[in-house]
């Protein structure tokens, strides 16, 4: 045990350095008052300088994605600033590619605001909001996937079918502090005071272990959004869909909001990955908007089908069955556009299928 104590004083130490740094900076550096100015003009903040400037927009109404709740490890809050702010951080280069260095795009949850900014964001963010929820349903849809449904009681949710929502989840257990973590809408856009979620347990994952083990029904939390940008194009051409799992909940808004708007005409193909007959959902669900759809293809698939499975859908790899369909059934004279939604490896083997058989517009929503 004695070899343990040197490294743990020295942690104990830093940790206190850590803390008497921020809180001198916050007490002794005094920023005075700043003006944010985003997007020339469309928007500015009037504030006191000395925050983040994630923390410094959201507390004006401002909210940019920040999938890991400002802690620097998902890269989901770029934005760009043109004021001269410093060089860039060594804890934003990871998240940031060249041409996004040129252009000045920065972390918010990593940049501090010390004087007045000039900023750009995508406009669409303005409409981005706090909401305060209740939970209104938690369905089980399979062992390790529960759909949760969230009342937003009066207010009202805009958004296009394939964003993204950001769930704010509380303190529990050994978990001490306020964490966030998105997940695609799966309701459609005219239910405007609810929104669904698909979320599936992933082992040891702070949120995922929350909603399945601790979260209640009429329980109130908050969510932040909507965000992101995926979606369907405004073009007729044929939709190749590929889902795995909980990727599935941008395609169930996008479909369902579809055929509420009549868009039939347009052909879908959509194909669902699962690994065993334990890992499918929704299947009715979808076999009845192919009845009212008649250009809606809907192929599940079993990677590890077993024989005493009662399965006569389609057998193998996702990236087989897609590739079987895009030679045999999927008409090639048709202008096609890929959509993915899954696991980055997912996405990038069924990336390779569709180009291999010429789909080069392809969108794709990354779990990563
Ligand atoms: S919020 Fe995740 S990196 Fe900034």
């Amino acid at each position: 045990m004695e070899f343990l104590i040197a490294p743990i004083i020295v942690a104990l130490l830093a940790s206190l350095l850590a803390l008497i740094i921020s809180i001198v900076d916050k007490h002794v550096n005094n920023y005075g008052d700043v003006e944010i100015n985003i997007n020339k003009g469309k928007k500015v903040i009037n504030t006191k300088g000395g925050d983040k400037l994630l923390t410094t927009l959201s507390s004006e109404g401002i909210f940019i994605p920040s999938a890991c709740g400002g802690r620097g490890s998902c890269g989901s809050c770029k934005c760009e600033v043109s004021t001269d702010i410093g060089p860039i951080l060594p804890t934003e280069r990871p998240y940031l590619s060249p041409e996004e260095m040129n252009k000045n795009t920065r972390l918010a949850c990593q940049i501090k605001v010390k004087k007045n900014l000039d900023m750009y964001i995508p406009e669409e963010l303005f409409n981005a909001k706090e909401f305060s929820g209740i939970v209104e349903e938690i369905n089980d849809l399979t062992y390790d996937i529960k759909e949760v449904i969230v009342s937003i009681g009066d207010e009202s949710i805009d958004f296009v079918s394939g964003r993204y929502i950001q769930l704010v989840v509380p303190p529990y257990g050994k978990i001490k502090e306020y964490t966030q973590r998105a997940y695609s809408i799966s309701s459609k856009p005219s239910e405007k005071n609810k929104v669904a979620m698909l979320i599936r347990l992933i082992p040891d994952g702070i949120a995922t272990t929350w909603v399945h083990n601790y979260m209640k029904v009429g329980e109130k939390l908050k969510l932040i959004g909507p965000f992101g940008e995926f979606q369907k194009s405004d073009c007729n051409s044929t939709m190749v869909c590929i889902a795995g799992g909980s990727g599935m909940a941008p395609f169930k808004s996008m479909f369902h909001d579809m055929l509420e708007k009549g868009e039939i005409d347009r052909e879908v193909w959509y194909f669902f990955g699962a690994r065993t007959i334990k890992d499918l959902f929704l299947l009715k669900e979808f076999q009845e908007i192919e009845k009212k759809w008649p250009n809606f293809h809907f192929i599940p698939a079993l990677s590890n089908c077993s024989p005493d499975d009662d399965w006569d859908g389609e057998k193998g790899l996702i990236t087989d069955v897609l590739d079987k369909y895009l030679k045999t059934e999927i008409d090639s004279s048709k202008h096609r556009e890929g959509f993915l939604c899954g696991s980055p490896g997912m996405i990038g083997a069924c990336n390779n299928i569709l180009n291999h058989n010429g789909i080069r517009d392809i969108f794709y929503d990354n779990f990563s």
